[in-house]
């Protein structure tokens, strides 16, 4: 099968989020199986790495009906890692600093959307699959229906939060395409390229089967449960794997003291990490730390009611990310307050995350909602054990220790609460001086293991059916 995803980020050339991640190590894993050929399309960002854009080759130029007239972009790509990336560029839409945020966003990506249909005929590969990520590609899910209906469609959610919302005059304006598409765009009177991915996509995925279920519920549904619902026959749930080689505690150049399970090295990485953040330097004082994008999503809320509290005991606590500017203010505090227990660190930093993932004994991870998660994975595979709330791909990965049966590799709790945290973080401090339960507990964290074989296995599985049919 010849499959084409369509995404708007992707590691190693330009990341905001989870979604990079995946992008860049899924192709891969479906690779391995020779029955696949993935390669990838993105749109070509002033932001990415002059190495990248100077071994790109032009393909072609192409003419994208977006708008009052048509425009031009050019199509290049480049090999990475054995496979096939194509870029489009048009420096009018994609020539700006990061990714997202701007007023036209819309706009940009129904130009990549239809951008990635008119690449179609120019690219040395039969497209049997177009395989789009996230609102940002939906609308090419709804071209590709429309107007190339010998290609099958897969949409993925990576996260339902964020749909790409337009007036409803944008349909006239710019996606030149007849009246009767208009109902399978529209969602509440305006044009939703999320929705419109949902109403015209063969198959839909999303990345774990406890947010498939829970997205068909108004709690999480963001408004769209009952599309999902009707819908729900074609809707499947695949957990995220993560890039093993990658997040690898034995061989990270990143981290101070390599390890694979000893205890020992673990110290010696917070030990280096106490001292660089000038916390107490004492290895036994239990670690907790959050490596995540400072957003309501993540659960901060909960974490900033309780922290005072869970600050009297003998712990300490890193927080690194960005995000909202009233939780980076809140951490600044308790950090400036608290400055031999707590720290927080303002900035996005891989070696400094994974310094923090290796040197932390706990992963705090309280999401109110979660796709999938990779940073518990990541956490699992550096051996710090997580903490989090049961929902998505959290209550999918994590399994709560019981005491009784000696199952379960972390801790969670069920409700939106900040006093459950409190309450699963103090119980999760007591296992720490109690080798009875934490010994029995690290070995599952040892055997804890999510790679993309399984996954990749089940994506195959959705191509070959959507193939024969
Ligand atoms: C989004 C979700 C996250 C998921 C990632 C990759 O960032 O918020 O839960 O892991 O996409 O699918």
């Amino acid at each position: 099968k010849n499959i084409l995803f369509a995404a708007s980020e992707c590691t190693p050339f330009i990341k905001t989020g989870g979604l990079a991640d995946v992008i860049g190590s899924l192709p891969q894993a479906l690779n391995t199986d020779r029955t696949n050929e993935v390669r990838v399309i993105l749109p070509l960002y002033e932001g990415m790495d002059d190495s990248f854009k100077d071994s790109l080759t032009f393909v072609s130029d192409i003419t994208v009906p977006v708008g009052w007239r048509s425009q031009q972009a050019s199509l290049l790509s480049l090999q990475h890692e054995g496979i096939t990336f194509y870029f489009v560029q048009n420096d009018f839409y994609f020539g700006r600093y990061g990714t997202y945020g701007y007023f036209d966003d819309g706009e940009r990506f129904v130009f990549f959307s239809r951008a990635v249909i008119e690449a179609l005929p120019l690219i040395d590969m039969d497209v049997d699959i177009l395989h789009a990520h996230d609102w940002q590609t939906g609308m090419a899910v709804a071209f590709a229906n429309i107007m190339r209906p010998d290609i099958r469609t897969v949409f993925t959610i990576h996260n339902i939060q964020h749909q790409g919302w337009m007036t409803h005059e944008a349909f006239g304006d710019l996606m030149n395409i007849g009246p009767e598409h208009f109902a399978g765009l529209e969602w509440q009177g305006m044009i939703n390229c999320m929705k419109a991915a949902l109403f015209h996509a063969d198959k839909i995925t999303t990345v774990s089967p406890t947010y498939a279920e829970e997205i068909k519920q108004p709690y999480y549904s963001e408004g769209l449960d009952s599309i999902l619902n009707e819908r729900s026959g074609d809707l499947i749930g695949i957990i995220n794997g993560i890039n093993a080689d990658e997040y690898n505690p034995v061989t990270d150049p990143y981290i101070f003291s390599q390890y694979k399970t000893s205890r020992l090295k673990k110290k010696e990485n917070k030990l280096f990490l106490q001292r660089e953040l000038c916390l107490t330097e004492d290895p036994d004082i239990p670690m907790y730390v959050a490596v995540s994008r400072l957003v309501e999503q993540k659960g901060f809320h909960l974490l900033e009611r309780i922290l005072e509290d869970f600050l009297q005991e003998n712990v300490q606590v890193v927080i690194l990310g960005t995000g909202d500017y009233s939780f980076e203010q809140s951490f600044a505090y308790f950090a400036s307050r608290y400055p031999k227990k707590m720290a927080t660190l303002l900035k996005f930093s891989e070696a400094t995350a994974r310094q923090l993932y290796a040197a932390s004994d706990f992963f705090i991870m309280p999401s109110k909602f979660e796709p999938c998660g990779l940073s518990q994975l990541i956490a699992l595979q550096y051996k710090s054990i997580p903490i989090v709330r049961e929902t998505g791909g959290l209550r999918d990965t994590v399994q709560p220790f019981n005491e009784i049966t000696g199952e379960g590799n972390g801790f969670s709790f069920a409700n939106y609460n900040a006093h459950e945290l409190l309450y699963t973080l103090r119980y999760s401090l007591l296992t720490y001086s109690r080798p009875d339960i934490y010994k029995p507990l690290i070995k599952n964290v040892n055997k804890s293991q999510f790679s993309w074989k399984d996954s990749a296995k089940l994506y195959t599985g959705v191509y070959k059916e959507l193939v024969s049919r």
